[in-house]
C-alpha cells in the first residue's frame, strides 16, 4: 500500500494527466441515472445558445473526456466547426430520447450570409450530464435541393403539427422506429410495406411534396437501388418522432419522421453532397 504522501502525489499526477478545462470531472460512480426530458431539453438549449452565439465552448462545457465530434461524417475539432459561426435561427425543433439519453435538433438559418439547415444528434452518458458524442450535418449552398428560405417557408407551414401527442395516443418507440425504417428500406427494396399516413408531406432540402389538400401523400416515389446504412436513431415517443442519421448510398444524410398512430405524416431530410469516407 502507498504511504499517504505518495498516494497524494500519485493522485496529483493523475489529475495533471487528466484533460484540461473545459472538460469536467467524471460523474461520481454510482450516481443515479438522471436522464430526464427536462435535463435533455436544458442541454439542447445550451446547444442552441452555442450556435446562436458562435461559441462552441458553451456546449463543450458539457463534454465528457471521451467526447467525440463529427461534422458531415468527418471527425473535426468542434471549436473550428459549425458552432463557431454565430447564426440567427429562424426555426429550431428538438426531439428528446430519454431511453438513449440523446437529442436531435433541426435548425434553419436564413441569414443573408449564413443560409444553413443543420441537424445535430447529441448523445450523453446515462446521467444526461456529460456529452459523449455530437454528430452534425450542415447543409448549405450546393447540398441536395438546398434553399434555406424555402425550407423555412415549408417548415413554418407545419407549425403546431409536430406537437406533443396525448399519452394515450402515443406509439411505442419500436413502432415509431419501424415506420422510419420501412421508409428507409424502401429505397433498396420496392416490396417493403411503408405505413403511409394521410395527409403526408416530405421536406427534402427546399423541395416539398403536397399542395395542402387532405389527400397529400408521401408515396410519390423514391429512387431505387440505394442502400441506406449505418443508421443512428434518436426516438421521441412524446413527439412521435424518430430521426436517423444514415449513409444514404454514399452520402451523409438525416431522415426525420413524424409518426402518428403508426403512420408517417411528415418527413424532413438533409443530404450533404459529399461521400462518406472510411
Ligand atoms: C427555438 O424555437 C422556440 C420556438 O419553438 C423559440 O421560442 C426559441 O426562442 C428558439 N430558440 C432560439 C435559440 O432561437
Ligand atoms: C465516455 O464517458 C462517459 C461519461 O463519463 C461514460 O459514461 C462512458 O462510458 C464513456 N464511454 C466510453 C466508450 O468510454
Ligand atoms: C430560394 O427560394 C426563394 C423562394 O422560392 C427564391 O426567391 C430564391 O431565389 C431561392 N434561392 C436560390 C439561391 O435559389
Ligand atoms: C424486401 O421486403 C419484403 C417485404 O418486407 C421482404 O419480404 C423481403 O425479404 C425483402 N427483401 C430483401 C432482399 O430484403
Ligand atoms: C393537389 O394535388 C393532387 C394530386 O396531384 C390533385 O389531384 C389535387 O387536385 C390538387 N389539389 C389542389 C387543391 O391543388
Amino acid at each position: 500500500m502507498l504511504a499517504p504522501l505518495a498516494a497524494l502525489l500519485a493522485l496529483t499526477a493523475l489529475s495533471l494527466a487528466a484533460p484540461s478545462p473545459p472538460y469536467p470531472r467524471l460523474p461520481r460512480q454510482g450516481a443515479a441515472a438522471s436522464c430526464t426530458r427536462a435535463l435533455l431539453r436544458a442541454n439542447s438549449e445550451i446547444y442552441l445558445a452555442a450556435q446562436t452565439a458562435g461559441n462552441p465552448g458553451l456546449l463543450t462545457a458539457l463534454a465528457a473526456p471521451n467526447f467525440t465530434y463529427t461534422e458531415d461524417a468527418v471527425a473535426r475539432d468542434i471549436k473550428k466547426g459549425a458552432l463557431a459561426t454565430a447564426l440567427v435561427l429562424a426555426h429550431n425543433r428538438t426531439i428528446i430520447d430519454t431511453t438513449q439519453c440523446a437529442t436531435y435538433t433541426e435548425i434553419i438559418s436564413t441569414g443573408a450570409q449564413t443560409q444553413r439547415v443543420i441537424g445535430t444528434q447529441l448523445r450523453y452518458d446515462a446521467t444526461g450530464k456529460w456529452l459523449v458524442k455530437a454528430e452534425t450535418l450542415v447543409t448549405k449552398e450546393g447540398d441536395w435541393a438546398f434553399n434555406a428560405t424555402q425550407t423555412y417557408g415549408y417548415a413554418a407551414r407545419e407549425d403546431g403539427l409536430w406537437d406533443e401527442i396525448a399519452s394515450a395516443a402515443q406509439d411505442r418507440r419500436a413502432v415509431i422506429q419501424a415506420a422510419g425504417d420501412a421508409y428507409l428500406d424502401l429505397f433498396n427494396n420496392a416490396s417493403v410495406v411503408v405505413p403511409w399516413g394521410t395527409p403526408c408531406h416530405r421536406l427534402e432540402g427546399g423541395w416539398y411534396t403536397g399542395n395542402g389538400s387532405a389527400t397529400d401523400s408521401c408515396n410519390v416515389g423514391v429512387p431505387s437501388g440505394v442502400p441506406i446504412t449505418n443508421r443512428r436513431y434518436v426516438v421521441d415517443e412524446v413527439l412521435g418522432t424518430v430521426d436517423a442519421f444514415v449513409t444514404f448510398g454514399s452520402r451523409p444524410d438525416s431522415h426525420e419522421f413524424r409518426v402518428e398512430g403508426g403512420k408517417i405524416r411528415f418527413v424532413h431530410t438533409l443530404t450533404v453532397m459529399r461521400n462518406v469516407t472510411g
